[in-house]
């Protein structure tokens, strides 16, 4: 039998997402600059860090010989590029598949880590994730679409509220509530700040595809292929919350363009896992920390361009929305 999470990596690899929303949102530039290119600042703040540049490698893996090769790989592109590494979910080292998968932080002192698990874990299963790998915050992923579709996956589901409220009270380090790719809905969103949550990574579909990946696994269901809501339709949705709530961004991001995108929706940072996948299988390491070194510069231009000095100034830009988002109408059902 294969390994699961070598069966994600892989299908994770092969699918090309049909359709990615950011290529139906374009950026009003300026042309009369405001600022020196040397004055432009990356730098965020979320889950109570100040962070140096505004996206991080997103969750991904453990649980593999391959997976722990692609884990050591990505802390080291991390580590050398001051940007953060969020480890896969921690629920394969909690059964003692491969821990040492997740065992590369000593090798990389100055490496910004945070962990990830899954919100069918009960607290205690969360409490052991934050005390074995000492995480900066902790992403509690909610991936009801994937569960439902995996042949080895949860079928029940009552549980989450709870846990989200045991989380929400005592686990011991930042809390953030991430989709994986199915776009998270505003009622999600407005229930867990109910719960005193404050930090919620939106993930929405346009790149990697868990439906997709599930269903090639079982061999069944590729009319659900595209679930969920876009990325960019994610963070338009939930622009009301925008000023009084961190949203971080996933979901197809490609490359710096794709990522102010996203800040121009109000994200407080943007994170990236296939692309970076993508990066691991095809380059060394010192390739990939030249590439992520040229996104902070692309990332300066391209705010320049926009006349933006600052993360907060990108909110004030216009943009143009085309194609099926232009098209789009949300129809709101109240509850
Ligand atoms: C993921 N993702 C993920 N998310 C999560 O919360 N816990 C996890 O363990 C994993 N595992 C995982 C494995 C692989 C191989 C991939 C590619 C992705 C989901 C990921 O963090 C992200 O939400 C989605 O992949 C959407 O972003 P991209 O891939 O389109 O940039």
């Amino acid at each position: 039998m294969t390994n699961r999470k070598d069966d994600h990596i892989k299908y994770a690899l092969k699918y090309e997402a049909p359709y990615n929303s950011f290529d139906d949102l374009e950026l009003v530039q300026t042309s009369l600059p405001r600022y020196d290119l040397s004055e432009i600042d990356l730098s965020t703040h979320f889950a109570g860090q100040d962070w140096d540049f505004p996206f991080y490698i997103n969750a991904m893996t453990g649980g593999s010989k391959k997976a722990g090769a692609i884990n050591r790989k990505l802390a080291e592109v991390a580590a050398r590029t001051g940007i953060l590494m969020v480890t896969g979910s921690y629920s394969a080292a909690l059964k003692n598949d491969y821990p040492d998968s997740y065992d590369f932080r000593s090798d990389f002192p100055a490496l910004k880590l945070a962990a990830n698990i899954g919100l069918d874990k009960s607290i205690d299963l969360g409490q052991q994730t934050v005390t074995a790998l000492q995480p900066l915050f902790l992403q509690v992923h909610v991936n009801l679409m994937q569960e439902l579709l995996m042949p080895e996956g949860e079928r029940h589901f009552r549980a989450w509220k709870q846990h989200l409220k045991d989380y929400a009270q005592q686990i011991e380090v930042p809390l953030v509530l991430k989709e994986v790719g199915f776009g998270m809905d505003v009622k999600t969103i407005r229930y867990a700040k109910e719960l005193g949550l404050e930090t919620f990574d939106l993930s929405g579909r346009g790149g990697t595809s868990f439906a997709y990946i599930e269903n090639s696994r079982a061999g069944k269901r590729s009319y659900l292929n595209d679930w969920g809501q876009t990325t960019v339709q994610t963070l338009l949705s939930a622009q009301e919350l925008r000023d009084n709530t961190e949203l971080l961004a996933s979901g197809g991001v490609r490359h710096p363009l794709d990522i102010i995108k996203c800040l121009v929706l109000g994200a407080k940072a943007v994170g990236l896992s296939r692309t970076m996948l993508q990066l691991v299988e095809n380059h060394s390491a010192d390739t990939i920390v030249a590439i992520v070194n040229g996104w902070k510069e692309d990332l300066r231009l391209i705010m320049c361009a926009l006349g933006c000095r600052t993360l907060s100034e990108l909110k004030q830009v216009d943009y143009i929305l085309h194609g099926k988002l232009a098209q789009t109408k949300f129809v709101k059902q109240s509850k």
